[in-house]
């Protein structure tokens, strides 16, 4: 890895041509990390003109991420990456007053929007994309499919609205192609001048990718959400995003006119959109490409979900024992689903990388790290650590339905597809709620095969996502 690593720093920022092809040979190496190299407690890279470290050491990790996470900013490498998407949005922020303050409106605006609008529209909207999978009768494409039906359940959830088929499509293609190109690792071979950088950057051609997403999401979200004043019921995040941009607007200045905080607004709206709906379509798209292969899993899922809906029925002029008897079915649902979901995260974490950058020189297990070095935590590697982990390759949801649960699970940072300490994901349990939904109406009604295609491999850029559309047949269950 480390030689490859220093050939594409050699080539990185040559030409537009070259930095592509360099960012091929780097997301080739970060897609099959396995093996003893990366699971050293910690490993370090030295880089043309700084380190990279890899700590897989759970101390270490509770020190970067928590304990003194103010000394472990993101990477500005990673704010230049997305800026061109999400411009000031808080998830590419580095970190102090301004993102704490961004982080609260962010959490304020998304506690708004009640759970049981973001289970209602995830049934709904997945019924509707059943139906439709249906109603076409081939082989569907699983990732793109799922990033649409996402960006739906996220939009209409908080914004109270989406985009049209048409948008949907173009916005998903359009980030996949984001995806393709944003490597942050070739950013931090290619030197430290902000000058460098900004040549990377526009080699990997983000620009004109990024201004046609922001505008989509302008004409369809922002828009509409400054000329009708959203109400707290059909759009709770965007009415609290409203409000917390109006602070301070005197009388004689509309929102309507004021372009900064209109831009800001729609950087919140980009990150909400992009973090709400990358992430959970890469998990379950790697959930569904594994259950594919395990029938016996959907068929352990379709039993407790038919068994509950069976209880949901008889609830009406139900006595306690039945009531009781539902309740108990509902939970079973949720244990068994949340299994699938905490198997896939495990294996498959979307955020495969948390990079962070060291504001002073330290020293982890005896190994000086330079100020300005980079260290990145892999909850990838993490959770699929030896040490922590028996068989942890092997996709096995028995794992968290067995009566003692796993024994990394004692170790509060085995586990961290959401990340870790003040920077943990806001959306988490937006998340857990809007897969659970999705699976429970996908798994209740249909069953999963496989179609011919090769096996995907995690894209090993920005995410962990599959690196093509792959295709899986999904039929009504029972039949053919
Ligand atoms: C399975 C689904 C998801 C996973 C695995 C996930 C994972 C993560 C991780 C690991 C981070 C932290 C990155 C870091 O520390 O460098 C993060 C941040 C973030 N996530 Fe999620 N996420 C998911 C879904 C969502 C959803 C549904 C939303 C919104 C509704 C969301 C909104 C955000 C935002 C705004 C941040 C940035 C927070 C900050 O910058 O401090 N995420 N997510």
């Amino acid at each position: 890895m480390g030689l490859m690593l220093s050939l594409a720093g050699r080539l990185a920022g040559r030409s537009a041509v070259l930095t592509r092809l360099a960012g091929r040979l780097v997301a080739h190496e970060l897609r099959h990390l396995k093996g003893k190299p990366v699971e050293r407690q910690l490993l370090v890279y030295e880089l043309p003109e700084t380190q990279l470290a890899l700590a897989n050491d759970l101390r270490v990790v509770d020190t970067l991420l928590s304990d003194r996470a103010g000394t472990f900013p993101k990477a500005a490498a990673l704010e230049r990456l997305l800026r061109p998407l999400v411009g000031g949005g808080v998830f590419g922020q580095p970190g102090g007053d301004a993102v704490k303050q961004a982080r609260r409106v962010f959490l304020r605006a998304l506690a708004r929007v009640p759970e049981q609008r973001v289970t209602g529209v995830a049934r709904e909207l997945t019924r509707t994309y059943l139906a439709d999978w249906q109603r076409r009768g081939q082989p569907v494409a699983i990732p793109s499919e799922l990033s649409r039906l996402t960006i739906d359940i996220v939009s209409e959830a908080t914004l109270g609205g989406r985009f049209t088929a048409a948008e949907g499509q173009r916005f998903v293609e359009l980030f996949f192609a984001y995806h393709q190109r944003a490597n942050p690792v070739l950013l931090l071979l290619g030197g430290q001048a902000p000058a460098v950088q900004q040549a990377l950057v526009e080699g990997m051609g983000l620009a004109a990718i990024g201004a046609e997403m922001r505008a989509l999401i302008r004409q369809r979200f922002l828009l509409p959400l400054l000329e009708e004043r959203p109400s707290a019921e059909g759009a709770p995040f965007a009415a609290a995003l409203l409000e917390a941009a109006a602070v301070g607007l005197g009388a004689e200045c509309s929102l309507a006119k004021d372009e900064a905080r209109q831009t800001a607004m729609l950087d919140e709206i980009a990150v909400m959109l992009l973090a709400g709906h990358e992430t959970t379509a890469s998990v379950l798209s790697w959930l569904l490409w594994e259950l594919a292969d395990a029938p016996q899993e959907q068929d352990a899922a379709a039993r407790v979900i038919a068994a509950a809906s069976g209880g949901e029925e008889l609830q009406a002029d139900a006595d306690i024992d039945r009531q009781q008897a539902a309740a108990g079915a509902d939970k079973a649902v949720a244990r068994q689903l949340g299994a699938l979901t905490h198997e896939a995260l495990r294996l498959y974490p979307p955020i495969a990388f948390l990079l962070r950058e060291t504001t002073e020189a330290v020293s982890f297990r005896e190994r000086p790290i330079c100020a300005g070095g980079f260290v990145v935590v892999s909850p990838w590697t993490i959770q699929r650590h030896r040490a922590l982990w028996p068989e942890p390759d092997r996709f096995d949801p028995g794992r968290w339905l067995a009566s003692e649960p796993p024994a990394a699970s004692a170790e509060r940072l085995a586990m961290i597809p959401f990340g870790y300490g003040p920077r943990v994901c806001p959306g988490k349990r937006f998340a857990e709620l809007e897969m659970q939904a999705i699976l429970s109406e996908l798994l209740g009604s249909r069953q999963l095969a496989r179609s011919r295609g090769r096996a995907p491999n995690p894209l090993g850029t920005l995410t962990s996502r599959p690196d093509y559309d792959f295709r899986l047949q999904i039929t009504p269950r029972g039949v053919g």
